[in-house]
């Protein structure tokens, strides 16, 4: 599947966004290993804290669904008044935690940048990031 491809669900999934106090909307797409595409959006609160950010709610589905194998997603995301943005939305910090739980140096995460896919990895996202691994120390 092609970064494109993938954006292309983003854009998709993003049509669900539930974000009524930000009126901001992000979509994610998310390819396993096994060829499974799982897809998700934010999803806000009335009690903020509780909202849910797109890229989790996709890693949630595949995790949750025994299909641990993450190899790449694609985050689209901006005010609800632009039907395709074009501009980075870059995953927050809690989600490339997020990431880190579950994804090596070779998962790709594509970002729009002017229009044109961007590749980026968990190490340029979240260097020096607190892992399992520093849990075994
Ligand atoms: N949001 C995401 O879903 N993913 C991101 O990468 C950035 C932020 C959501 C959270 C909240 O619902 C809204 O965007 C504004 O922060």
């Amino acid at each position: 599947m092609t970064s494109e491809e993938l954006i292309k669900i983003a854009f998709a999934a993003r049509k669900y966004a539930y974000a009524p106090y930000s009126h901001f909307k992000v979509g994610a797409a998310l390819l396993t290993k096994s060829n499974r595409v799982y897809t998700g959006c934010n999803i806000e609160n009335a009690s903020f804290p509780v909202g849910l950010c797109a890229e989790r709610v996709a890693i949630s589905k595949a995790i949750s669904e025994g299909d641990k194998e993450l190899l790449k997603i694609a985050i689209v995301g901006g005010n609800e008044n632009i039907e395709e943005p074009k501009d980075y939305c870059t995953p927050c910090g809690i989600c490339r935690q997020t990431m880190a739980e579950f994804c090596d140096n070779n998962f790709e995460i594509i970002l729009f940048d002017n229009g044109e896919p961007r590749i980026f990895s968990l190490d340029q996202m979240l260097p020096h990031s607190f892992n399992k691994d520093d849990l075994k120390k």
